[in-house]
């Protein structure tokens, strides 16, 4: 095969591939060893709050299991794993002011050298949605600018001065429009604040979503500023944040439809302030004086405060105008075109379907908009009714394989033919795992786990990961 066409099939030297996971959704083990406890602890446990009306006292149990998970990586031959830490057990409550404890810090510790002794480059997510509920008891969280902004600095120094040796890649909030908007404005996530009446009477979502999304930014913006003066120099590693967001396709090309695209594209929390030291024109006439105002200061730290553009996306959605949700940019979506046939196959989750044109078509937009290097640090699929199949049913997961096929080609094009910079690839997710409001029933892994034995089993897209990304890294 010439040279050429053999480049065009293989992942750039470096490129980081493997699984991603986040401490609330498989630790477990909530009270054990000074843990303090997190937004998600009585939330979960609250008649109610999940589907199945499980909480995360358990889930996949890693925080005992967590050798037999590195030996799983390792067997799946990865070459790096993105997972969260627990603030409430590094900082039990929290706070700057409150104890640090020895036996949070040892448990990451040990986990980063175990993976490092197995050739895995550790990923780690500073902040995966679980909020120690301390700080939220103490002062509203997340809504209180000031506190919240230097309790994350303090927490983030003190990850970086016990791990930094040894971590490398840095991300600071996982999906900011999640936490805001889901736990804010749909009051559906942890804490559960909505001013909907069927939720909680807690909470205004026409301002604190925004209010929340606002401090997010800004404490996101003081830890990275942190790193850079005072680690980044003698660490050398790289930081920045990871967004969600789908590719946002017209429903057809009437303009109307075409604007609500760009609209559902732009109300995506973060990107623009981040890449472009700007609030899209759009969410400044949607929100009026309920957008919150960065001073001149604190745009000066916001701006550019990442080192690439950290992409968790899954689907794609066709936008019609016309829709009166703020938090989808008035716009709405369907799976159906026009034409009346589905885009692509049906997950669990109501909004999943296969479509990895969109894939390509996102990883396109963003770096053209943005001009930085991209790391994708999740996507994945849920299979449907998976949690209710029995065993040998599940572990033969088609359509996940589909996904991760589709996942794969456009990764590929979007390097080889159309020149963007990206830099890794992770499956959300290693293992089944509690999958926040929707608890155990829906599953996102590549490895079964059976939760009452807690046994792990390999799905066949492990088996199609694992190959697809040894063939392709074969040369790198
Ligand atoms: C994104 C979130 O980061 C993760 O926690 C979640 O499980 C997956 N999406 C799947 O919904």
């Amino acid at each position: 095969m010439p040279s050429t066409e053999l480049q065009q099939q293989l992942l750039p030297k470096g490129f980081l591939w493997g699984f991603a996971t986040a401490s609330f959704q498989i630790e477990g083990s909530t009270g054990a060893d000074g843990r303090g406890k997190s937004i998600w602890d009585d939330f979960s446990n609250t008649p109610g709050k999940t589907l199945d009306g499980k909480g995360g006292d358990v889930a996949t149990d890693s925080y005992r299991l967590w050798k037999e998970d590195i030996q799983l990586l390792k067997s799946y031959g990865v070459k790096a794993y993105r997972f969260s830490l627990a603030w409430s057990r590094i900082i039990p409550l929290g706070g700057r002011n409150d104890p640090v404890n020895e036996l949070g810090i040892k448990f990451y510790s040990d986990f980063i050298d175990e993976l490092i002794a197995n050739d895995i480059v550790p990923f780690v997510t500073l902040y995966h949605w679980d909020l120690p509920q301390a700080l939220h008891d103490r002062y509203g969280g997340w809504l209180n600018k000031d506190e919240i902004v230097q309790d994350y600095e303090n927490y983030a120094r003190l990850c970086f001065t016990r791990f930094g040796d040894r971590v490398k890649h840095w991300l600071t909030l996982n999906e900011p429009w999640c936490i805001a908007v889901l736990g804010y404005g749909r009051g559906i996530f942890a804490p559960g604040r909505s001013s909907d009446r069927t939720r909680s009477s807690e909470g205004d979502s026409a301002t604190e979503p925004w209010l929340v999304a606002h401090h997010e930014m800004l404490a996101h913006a003081h830890a990275v500023k942190a790193y850079r003066e005072d680690f980044k120099a003698l660490q050398g590693g790289q930081i920045g944040i990871t967004l969600n967001g789908d590719w946002s396709m017209p429903y057809d090309d009437s303009p109307e439809n075409v604007a609500a695209a760009q609209h559902a594209r732009d109300v995506a929390i973060g990107t623009d302030p981040i890449y472009l030291g700007s609030y899209p024109e759009f969410m400044k006439e949607m929100l009026g004086d309920r957008l919150p105002e960065y001073s001149p200061e604190e745009w000066a730290i916001v701006h550019g405060s990442s080192d690439f553009y950290g992409m968790n996306t899954y689907t794609t959605n066709m936008i019609k105008a016309g829709g009166e949700d703020e938090f989808q940019g008035k716009t709405m979506y369907t799976f159906t075109r026009p034409d009346g046939t589905q885009l692509g196959t049906q997950a669990h989750s109501p909004w999943l379907q296969t479509y990895p044109e969109g894939f390509r078509a996102l990883l396109n937009y963003l770096w053209k908009r943005y001009q930085k290097p991209i790391f994708v640090t999740e996507n994945g699929f849920s299979v449907k009714d998976e949690g209710s199949m029995p065993l040998e049913q599940a572990l033969q997961d088609t359509d996940r394989v589909e996904y991760y096929q589709g996942a794969t080609q456009s990764i590929l094009a979007a390097i080889h033919e159309d020149g963007v910079d990206i830099r890794s690839y992770f499956a959300w997710s290693l293992l089944d795992n509690f999958e926040w409001a929707e608890g155990y029933t829906t599953r996102f892994g590549v490895t079964y786990v059976d939760y009452e034995t807690q046994t792990r089993y390999p799905k066949a897209s492990q088996k199609f990961v694992t190959s697809v990304r040894a063939s392709l890294s074969a040369l790198s």
